[in-house]
């Protein structure tokens, strides 16, 4: 795996040599990127002596055959920051592109680590807060600090973690990114509009982006990905779309995909009642609606799941949210039911973050605090990946004790 070890300007830039070693000793190919102020602490000669490749000078330096503003963020399969200043982090989050750092990382499609460091002060403060919580809304990862002693022989929280868990963290992040290699994920997006006329509908709050972040990070872990969505966002790169409108036709769109799928998800906010005769033209006056109800489609695929097909709902919930998910998990007889408490603050419809409980129909549960909708959605994919590794372990385990029995 390639590897931008980006080095900004703080003590601990010290750990990040070992950081290096560790990761060129796992079998990475690794480049550290040091800012201006990172110079002052360690010295490039160590890095250069220590990572796969030279420290590239700057941001005007040919790379590998190109530009190295660029190239080195195109190429690489994971970029890890440590330390990362208050100062790195509020440039990163400005998206500013002045050195080679600030440019790769804009550039890069790859996972993103940062590993901050800096005085308690500076962490608890709202600038720095408020820079996290926006990379983490983007996606990047972070491994946050640990309390202990800080430069000018200070305590507190703020110290970078230790190379040992930066690596493992960075490679264990990196790893999810071919799990789902040779699955076919089925991903259901947004509201469903369902109409009173030619002219009006009944609809939700469902803007798509928790659908469409579950079906990025699929397509990024390996799957092969069909999106079935009313929404207008533009999709995932990579990833197959079917446009719906109403229940009926996402009901239609899943059916037709389902059957041969590895996983279905449905964060879909599908209609549950729908007007029962539209009307051909639009209605004048207050008309008087009669509502049926919509099929439900998850209990559906549930009834017709073909072995080993996981599958997973959403429950989107107001109050005992999660008694109430555990009640649907049961009806609906699916593998993972993913519960969003839709009136807390910043989860649910239209946000960019989310904060949900998954459920297991064997009895797991994982609690997913506030975060990005893209980390809920790599959060839950995890559960997917673990119950297709337990399925695939137990069909093995079955076929090789038949053909024991066979061979007594
Ligand atoms: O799209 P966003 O703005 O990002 O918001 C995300 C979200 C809040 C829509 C999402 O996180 C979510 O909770 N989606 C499910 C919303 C919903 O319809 O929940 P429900 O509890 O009413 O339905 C339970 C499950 O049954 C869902 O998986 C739903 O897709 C499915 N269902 C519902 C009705 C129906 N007729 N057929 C279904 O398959």
């Amino acid at each position: 795996m390639r590897i931008v070890l980006g080095v900004s300007g703080g003590i601990a830039a010290y750990k990040a040599v070992e950081v290096c070693r560790r990761f060129v000793g796992a079998g990475h190919e690794v480049t550290a990127v040091l800012t201006d102020a990172a110079r002052r602490f360690v010295g490039e000669a160590t890095f250069s002596a220590l990572a796969t490749n030279p420290v590239p000078e700057g941001l005007w330096q040919r790379w590998d055959g190109g530009i190295a503003h660029t190239r080195l963020g195109q190429r690489a399969d994971l970029v890890v920051v440590a330390p990362a200043t208050a100062d790195f982090l509020a440039r990163y989050a400005a998206g500013m592109a002045d050195d080679l750092l600030s440019a790769t990382l804009l550039v890069t499609r790859a996972p993103v680590v940062v590993c901050p460091a800096m005085h308690t002060e500076m962490w608890e403060h709202p600038a720095v807060v408020e820079n996290l919580l926006a990379l983490r809304r983007r996606g990047v990862h972070v491994v946050p600090p640990e309390s202990g002693t800080l430069a000018g022989g200070d305590e507190g929280a703020g110290r970078m973690a230790e190379p040992a868990t930066i690596v493992a963290t960075a490679l264990a992040l990196s790893a999810r990114r071919c799990d789902l290699t040779g699955t076919h994920v089925v991903v259901s997006a947004g509201g469903t509009r369902e109409p009173i006329d030619p002219v009006r509908v009944i609809t939700n709050r469902s803007s798509g982006k928790q659908g469409h972040a579950i079906a990025e990070a699929a397509a990024a872990r390996g799957a092969r990905v069909t999106l079935v969505t009313s929404s207008a966002l533009s999709a995932p790169a990579g990833v197959e779309v079917v446009h719906v409108e109403s229940a009926a036709d996402m009901h239609a769109a899943i059916a037709a995909a389902a059957p041969g799928a590895d996983v279905v998800v449905m964060a879909a906010a599908v209609a549950d009642f729908r007007p029962k005769a539209p009307a051909a033209q639009k209605v004048h006056g207050l008309p008087e609606l009669v509502l049926e109800p919509t099929p439900d489609i998850l209990a559906g695929l549930a009834e017709a799941r073909r072995p080993g097909q996981v599958l997973v709902g959403f429950a989107a919930e107001t109050q005992d949210v999660v008694a109430r998910a555990r009640r649907k998990l049961e009806r609906k007889g699916v593998d993972l039911v993913v519960v969003n408490d839709v009136s807390a603050p910043g989860a649910g419809f239209d946000h960019d973050t989310n904060e949900v409980t998954i459920l297991g129909a064997d009895g797991s549960v994982a609690v997913v605090p506030l975060t990005s909708k893209r980390q809920v959605a790599d959060a839950i994919l995890d559960e997917v990946v673990a119950r297709l590794e337990r399925d695939a372990r137990d069909t093995r385990d079955a076929r090789d004790s038949k053909r024991d029995t066979k061979e007594d």
